[in-house]
């Protein structure tokens, strides 16, 4: 169904009468009025009637709403509010000026880039306020003498001032706020900024470039990413040649990856692991294996061995398996681009195919072909693309930016349900896909295909 607070399912009706055209504009605002006052009162009586805190941008506030997703009304009325209150700021501002801003907002990663690359939040006190002046000499020194110069520094903090970041509660004195705070003590969200900002960003504005040199190009090394470096690398590769960048992103991801919608469980408890029987699971690009862990841990008569890339089975990478599923787990490698020798009942991807184009997708997928027997199964744990609309403002805009993203990087994509069974038939006829779904609470789909062997 249409979620109708989603822009993307909003087309308003064409109203040719003007008098009605403007009784429908007015109404659209005090219909939006009314939905945020009503989900603010179901959120703040929530909160009250558990003695919980609302997020705030007080330095000691609560830096994310206490509303888990179990909590089904006040859950969505905050995803309703967000939405609303959205659509709400746009029609104030008015299309014209909201695409002026559109097109300049990129000033937001600027200084976000600043903030985060001259550690500014590790020179402005927890308590009380700091002055520009302190201010430069401190972010000066922590730069090793770099001079900055106070209106440099002053113009930027007080750009990122406007999204929050930092406070001036008196003139020419800066304060933390809740979320350049966030900068200082939350070491995965503080890499996240930075990758973003430093990392991805320059390559983000190079997108289109990129699509005009390597026109519909599906290989990873042929990228923004590879465009703006200067570099032929696939995009692991080079993180992994720069230990700093790699270090980076894999917070980075901690960060984005610690998101309610990825935990664990929701693949432990997504799939009937138990219908699969005595059966070995091949963890293919299983890295150091935790996925299988937690469900060897709950399903008893699975084994499973977890394959990944040799790298990450050396002294220095290599991890362990827990002492009591040392006889059920073990960790191998195998390139998955190589046929699959590991003859077993099912085989199992996590997170990789977002990863791949779907030339290379189709290539993982055949490489099993070899181990595979009549009714082996195929199981995939990844991003699902919701249909246009059908899911909220804040669900949509998430999904579309990871998309994206997967272009900038390695020249992948997210898929719609549709796109997973066209990939397997693409791959081998004798595939056949019984099913995808999307486990409750959770933000990656999951797709069971079955070996027909016809
Ligand atoms: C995004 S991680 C996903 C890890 C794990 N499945 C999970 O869900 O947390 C992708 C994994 O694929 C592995 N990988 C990449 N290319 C591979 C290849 N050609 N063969 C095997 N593993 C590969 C990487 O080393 C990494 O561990």
């Amino acid at each position: 169904m249409r979620d109708t607070t989603n822009p993307v399912a909003q087309c308003l009706p064409i109203v040719q009468n003007p008098e009605s055209r403007i009784m429908a504009s007015i109404n659209r605002m005090t219909t939006l009025a009314k939905e945020i006052s009503e989900n603010t009162a179901i959120i703040t009586d929530y909160l009250t009637s558990k003695g919980l805190e609302a997020a705030s941008f007080d330095v000691n506030g609560l830096a994310e709403f206490p509303i888990p997703r179990e909590d089904e009304v006040p859950f969505k009325a905050r995803l309703d509010l967000a939405a609303a209150t959205k659509e709400l700021y746009d029609i104030s501002v008015g299309p014209q000026q909201a695409l002026r801003d559109l097109a300049w907002d990129c000033a937001d990663s600027l200084s976000l880039h600043a903030v985060w690359d001259f550690d500014i939040a590790r020179a402005v006190p927890l308590e009380g306020t700091i002055s520009y002046e302190e201010l430069t000499a401190k972010v000066e020194a922590l730069n090793n003498g770099l001079p900055i110069g106070v209106l440099n520094l002053r113009r930027l903090v007080r750009h990122a001032m406007t999204n929050r970041i930092f406070c001036e509660p008196v003139k020419n004195h800066v304060a933390h706020t809740r979320t350049s705070r966030l900068l200082l003590e939350d070491e995965p969200l503080k890499n996240w900024a930075g990758f973003m900002s430093q990392d991805i960003w320059p390559a983000v504005a190079n997108v289109v470039k990129a699509m005009r040199k390597w026109p519909a190009s599906e290989e990873p090394t042929e990228t923004s990413v590879n465009l703006t470096n200067g570099q032929s690398l696939p995009w692991f590769d080079y993180l992994q040649q720069d230990p700093v960048l790699n270090k980076r992103y894999n917070l980075a991801m901690q960060s984005h990856g610690g998101a309610a919608g990825y935990a664990v469980e929701l693949v432990v408890q997504g799939y009937d692991w138990a219908s699969l029987g005595e059966a070995t699971v091949v963890d293919m690009g299983g890295n150091q294996g935790y996925i299988s862990f937690a469900i060897a841990e709950a399903f008893p008569n699975l084994k499973f061995v977890v394959q990944d890339q040799a790298g990450m089975r050396t002294p220095e990478t290599i991890g362990k398996v827990p002492d009591h599923l040392t006889q059920r787990v073990t960790l191998t490698t195998h390139d998955f681009f190589t046929p699959q020798t590991e003859v077993a009942k099912c085989y199992f991807f996590r997170h990789i195919f977002h990863g791949f184009s779907d030339k290379y997708s189709i290539k993982i997928l055949q490489a099993l072909v070899p181990a595979l027997r009549k009714g082996s199964l195929v199981i995939i744990n990844d991003g699902a693309l919701p249909e246009p609309g059908t899911v909220s403002y804040l669900e949509e805009r998430l999904m579309r930016t990871m998309d994206v993203f997967m272009q900038v990087t390695v020249n992948a994509r997210e898929r719609e349900a549709d796109d997973w069974t066209d990939l397997f038939a693409r791959a081998d006829r004798r595939y056949r896909v019984n099913r995808v779904w999307k486990p409750e609470r959770s933000a990656l789909a999951l797709i069971e295909a079955e070996w027909t062997a016809e």
